[in-house]
């Protein structure tokens, strides 16, 4: 395939000098003419481990070259790459001047090009960074996008110092467009890579690398503060984190990884609370530890919010525990944002198939009453009753239970889901998910 990659800095280089070396005919463009004379002479533009041969092996093939001229990598080619800097400004916020130059330039180009074209940004951006391109490319040159060109996110991954390692073996291949057949020539650049293409909405392609780089820093400061209360103590961190990371199941897995409702029960505030203040006796700061429980209540806070807004005042509760499959209400989230409603004269009704069973059986009754009295007289003991007297049903778990109760067309109430219910539910109008 014919190739363009606007700028050559790091992700540029390397993924012209990778591609050519799969077989594409690439050409580099860049404002730079240092970095234009480099590359035509074989060279690279950057310092980073098997660039250079690489770079010098497809100049000698001709498979490569750069230019400062937009309009010859424009014409010429298929696919082009944007690779070009998104610094931050002063501010902290990204600085999209390059990259919006950039679409102005294939605004005026594309206006004279008569097949189509498509536009992969690889530069890391913001969500709605692609539609903003592609608005400027139709100011400029009078085309439409998906008719005369289309966009596709393609967020790089790469480290520098391992960049070529890491362009030949990725985490996965990240596409994001709504032009299936775009998508799908971006793909086969990288198809031959041992790694997952996934193809997903544009603006959620756009966010991953930020979600990703946050996540990323997120676990250095998470282990540095694990390192100071360890060293405070006269304990080996590097054995606690060896072991911590052994832990595939619950640790370094897709488990809690689930956008919804608050934590609660027994043992996570609990815990947390006791590491808490064993930093604090350790006189050992650890504020990224200290924020996880106040994101937690601001969760609560939220679903306050979100049930406001429905200006329904008869509330149903499916679920009282912190999950499915417990009577266990300590610590649950759901209470308190039911006593929070009370507070702001809500009705409340409020079913729970586990609490109601060990009420009957008497296992979780001395708990219930002696801490929330006030919350047993809500509570019925047929779902259908809190169907019946509610005008809104927010659901706390995902007790089977509930999820065919609220399958069943003979229910068609606004419902307000906390933890990720089936499908067909989500599809129902006078649906809303806490954060989805
Ligand atoms: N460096 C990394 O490790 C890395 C990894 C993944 C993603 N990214 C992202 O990729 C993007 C590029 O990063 P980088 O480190 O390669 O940047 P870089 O600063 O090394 O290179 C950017 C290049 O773009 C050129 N350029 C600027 N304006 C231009 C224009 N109008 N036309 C053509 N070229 C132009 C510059 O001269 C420079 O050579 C950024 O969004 C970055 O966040 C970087």
């Amino acid at each position: 395939m014919n190739i363009s990659i606007f700028g050559l800095g790091y992700v540029g280089c390397v993924s012209l000098g990778c591609l050519a070396r799969n077989g594409h005919n690439v050409i580099g463009v860049d404002v730079s003419e240092t970095k234009v004379k480099q590359i035509n002479s074989g060279m690279p533009t950057i310092i980073e481990k098997d660039i250079d041969h690489i770079i010098r092996e497809e100049h000698n093939k001709c498979r490569i070259s750069a230019t400062t001229d937009y309009s010859k990598a424009i014409l010429e080619t298929d696919v082009s790459i944007i690779a070009v800097g998104t610094p931050s400004s002063n501010t902290g916020h990204l600085n999209l001047q390059y990259i919006f130059k950039v679409a102005e330039n294939f605004g005026r180009i594309l206006r004279t090009k008569d097949k189509f074209h498509i536009i992969a940004i690889r530069s890391t951006v913001l969500p709605g960074t692609s539609a903003k391109f592609a608005e400027i490319i139709e100011e400029f040159s009078g085309k439409k996008r998906n008719v005369d060109f289309a966009m596709v996110s393609n967020p790089e991954f790469l480290r520098e110092g391992t960049a070529v390692h890491d362009y030949y073996n990725p985490p996965l291949t990240l596409l994001g467009s709504d032009h299936p057949e775009a998508a799908e020539t971006v793909a086969s650049l990288y198809r031959q890579l041992p790694a997952e293409v996934v193809i997903t909405d544009v603006k959620v392609a756009e966010l991953m690398k930020y979600v990703n780089n946050t996540f990323h820093a997120l676990k250095v400061s998470f282990g540095n503060e694990i390192g100071n209360i360890c060293a405070a103590l006269n304990i080996d961190s590097h054995k606690v984190i060896d072991i911590f990371c052994k832990d595939k199941v619950l640790n370094i897995s897709p488990y809690y990884f689930k956008p919804g409702f608050a934590y609660g029960g027994s043992c996570l505030p609990k815990d947390l609370k006791g590491l808490q203040t064993l930093a604090h006796d350790h006189y050992v700061k650890t504020p990224l530890i200290e924020s996880i429980d106040k994101t937690n209540e601001l969760q609560i806070t939220r679903a306050v919010e979100v049930i406001q807004q429905t200006k329904k005042r008869k509330l149903g509760f499916l679920g009282l525990s912190f999950k499915a499959g417990t009577d266990d209400l300590r610590n649950s989230p759901a209470v308190t944002l039911i006593e929070t409603l009370l507070g702001k004269g809500y009705e409340i009704a409020i079913y729970d198939k586990n609490v109601h069973l060990s009420n009957l059986t008497g296992t979780n009754k001395e708990y219930i009453d002696t801490h929330i009295p006030h919350l047993s007289k809500l509570m019925k003991s047929q779902i259908s009753e809190v169907m019946r007297e509610s005008e809104l049903i927010i659901v706390n778990n995902k007790e089977k239970e509930y999820v065919d109760v609220l399958m069943n067309v003979e229910w068609e109430h606004p419902v307000i889901d906390m933890v990720r219910l089936p499908e067909d539910i989500r599809k129902k109008k006078n649906y809303k998910g806490i954060n989805w």
